[in-house]
């Protein structure tokens, strides 16, 4: 079995949807895949990085990371993961990972100084996230679980001394996903 993980393209549309339709509950998977492919279809004027994952040449995962801003600080760079799904039936074999971490790392050759996520710590914490370093940071809406909010600085020394609300893409603006 070899994964592979590369840029997303929009050719990839259908089966990233699909990819959605498998991994989250019907109540969810609306909105969810909504912005995977808001992200995916505007590159060039989100600033996102959308990567997937394939399995033996077929696609089975994916992952999203779009730019977010404090306004009063623009040399600093941060980015939100979302979202983030792996087909139900290849769940539990590392994908999931390989997906963050490549993404992660290609933000830090970006010269990213913050990657955030809104999601399990069960999960994030094992990449590095933490609800600690985001604790200064506040994010764009109020949250239902407030205990989800993390982050990782992956931009050396100093770059999670920050404070403030950050701003993100209008792709996730909606409340419904906070
Ligand atoms: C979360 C998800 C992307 C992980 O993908 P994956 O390829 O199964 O992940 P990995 O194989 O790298 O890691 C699997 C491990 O994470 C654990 N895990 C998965 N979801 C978890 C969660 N919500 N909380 C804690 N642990 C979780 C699994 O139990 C497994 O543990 P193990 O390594 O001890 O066996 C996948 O389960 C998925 O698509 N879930 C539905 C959609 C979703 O919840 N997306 C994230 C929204 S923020």
């Amino acid at each position: 079995m070899t994964v592979r993980i590369r840029s997303a393209t929009v050719a990839d549309r259908d089966v990233v949807q699909s990819v959605y339709e498998t991994a989250f509950p019907a109540e969810e998977r609306g909105a969810v895949t909504g912005v995977a492919l808001a992200l995916l279809d505007a590159p060039a004027t989100t600033g996102a990085v959308s990567l997937v994952a394939e399995l033996d040449g077929e696609v089975v995962g994916h992952v999203a990371f779009s730019p977010v801003s404090l306004p009063g600080d623009p040399s600093w760079r941060g980015y939100i993961l979302a979202p983030l799904a792996v087909r139900a039936d290849r769940q539990k074999a590392g994908i999931g990972s390989r997906l963050v971490e490549t993404g992660v790392q290609r933000l830090t050759d970006l010269g990213a100084d913050t990657v955030f996520v809104y999601g399990d710590p069960g999960y994030y914490g094992r990449f590095g996230f933490d609800a600690g370093h985001a604790a200064d940071l506040v994010p764009p809406h109020a949250l239902e679980y407030p205990f989800g909010w993390q982050a990782m600085p992956v931009g050396g020394v100093g770059s999670e001394r920050r404070a403030g609300q950050i701003v993100c893409v209008d792709a996730l603006r909606d409340p419904a996903l906070w």
